[in-house]
């Protein structure tokens, strides 16, 4: 085992954030993210625009990450980047980027699975006092992932050993928020808006139905289909009817999408008879879904962890720590490690 502090350099690039962090073993010495607007102007993610943002971005990021840290390149012992899964042309530009720098400093060079870096967010700070032993998951424990682009169930044997349980078979619950904010015309991206309305409306104004799928598998595009045909019909009648619902529609809508997440959570945990549950992933941002798993987390005898809200969506930060268990056990990468767009945990 390694007694000497282990700093790593973590490059996120596998969607529209440009993130860099510096880590000393668990402990978060600076997470920088740079936001791409210009997505908003389209409504979604433009994966031209988005790597062309990461080629811009990313020396400025990493520098001053480096600076923020107070920490000389020099000193690093590792960098860990975003392998996959995300849009190939950005992975591609954090992944050279982390090959270059891993050759000009002649440190090795870690390979990060996004997905298994959002469950590992977790552990973010857990030696520095922010999350004690017991405010971080035991093993195994089962991890709700849900973001833009998946939503999974995985149960966690240890730091790097992750098995996929169940899945979504279409739309991610992220991208069914932000699909929905885009049927209700609200802007890109839509997840934390509905989220803000549906705080101020009534979660059983309006009823839609829920997809039935078997096992732990999750389906999320007839729920949006659904939203647009109600919509539609409603406002062949009133044309205010989104202006004059708005709050209740986000609260009705955000309800539906919670009871089908956590529904199957329930399903997973009575399968496998764990009881340590938690969620990571952009919408764990979700206050809804965060107070649903606490309220079934006691109705069930769980213990339940979310982690902070700025370890739930995009950033590097998770990248390193993730880095971070793979240096102690020596899973170092190649230079002929490739990105890979469908990266499988
Ligand atoms: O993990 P993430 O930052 O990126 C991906 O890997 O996809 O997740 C982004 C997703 C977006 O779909 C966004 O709308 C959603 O997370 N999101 C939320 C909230 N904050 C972010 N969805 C619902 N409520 C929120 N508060
Ligand atoms: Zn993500």
């Amino acid at each position: 085992m390694n007694t000497k502090p282990v700093i790593i350099l973590g490059i996120e690039s596998s969607c529209d954030e440009t993130s860099a962090a510096v880590t000393k073993d668990c402990k978060v010495l600076a997470n920088l993210i740079a936001n791409q607007k210009i997505h908003e102007l389209y409504g979604g993610v433009v994966p031209e625009l988005a790597s062309r943002a990461h080629q811009k971005n990313m020396v400025p990021v990493v520098d001053e990450a480096l600076r923020k840290a107070g920490v000389r390149k020099e000193k690093l012992n590792a960098i860990a980047f975003t392998r996959g899964p995300g849009l190939i042309g950005s992975l591609l530009v954090g992944s050279s980027f982390a090959k270059a720098m891993s050759l000009a400093l002649n440190i090795p060079l870690i390979e990060v699975n996004h997905m298994q870096a959002h469950v590992l967010a977790h552990f973010i700070g857990r030696e520095s006092g922010v999350g004690s032993r017991e405010q971080t998951p035991n093993f195994p424990f089962l991890c709700l992932t849900v973001s833009g682009g998946h939503t999974q169930i995985v149960l966690a044997k240890n730091y790097l050993e992750m098995e996929v349980i169940g899945e979504t078979v279409d739309d991610a619950a992220g991208e069914a928020f932000d699909k929905v904010a885009k049927i209700l015309g609200l802007p890109y991206p839509g997840g934390p808006l509905i989220d803000k309305y549906a705080q101020e409306g009534n979660p059983n104004a309006f009823k839609f139905s829920k997809p039935n799928i078997p096992e732990l598998n999750f389906s999320f595009s007839g729920l949006k289909t659904s939203i647009l045909y109600f919509i539609r019909e409603k406002e062949k009648t009133n044309t205010n009817f989104f202006r004059e619902n708005r709050n209740d529609l986000c609260s009705s809508i955000q309800h539906t999408i919670i009871k089908i997440l956590i529904d199957k959570l329930v399903a997973a945990s009575k399968q496998t008879g764990i009881k340590e549950i938690a969620i990571a992933g952009g919408v764990s941002a979700n206050s809804g879904l965060r107070t649903k798993l606490i309220e079934t987390g006691k109705q069930l005898g769980w213990k339940t962890y979310i982690p902070p809200f700025e370890y739930c969506t995009d950033n590097a930060a998770m990248i390193a720590i993730a880095g971070y268990f793979k240096y102690l056990k020596g899973e170092f990468a190649g230079q002929n490690t490739t990105a890979s767009a469908r990266y499988r945990l």
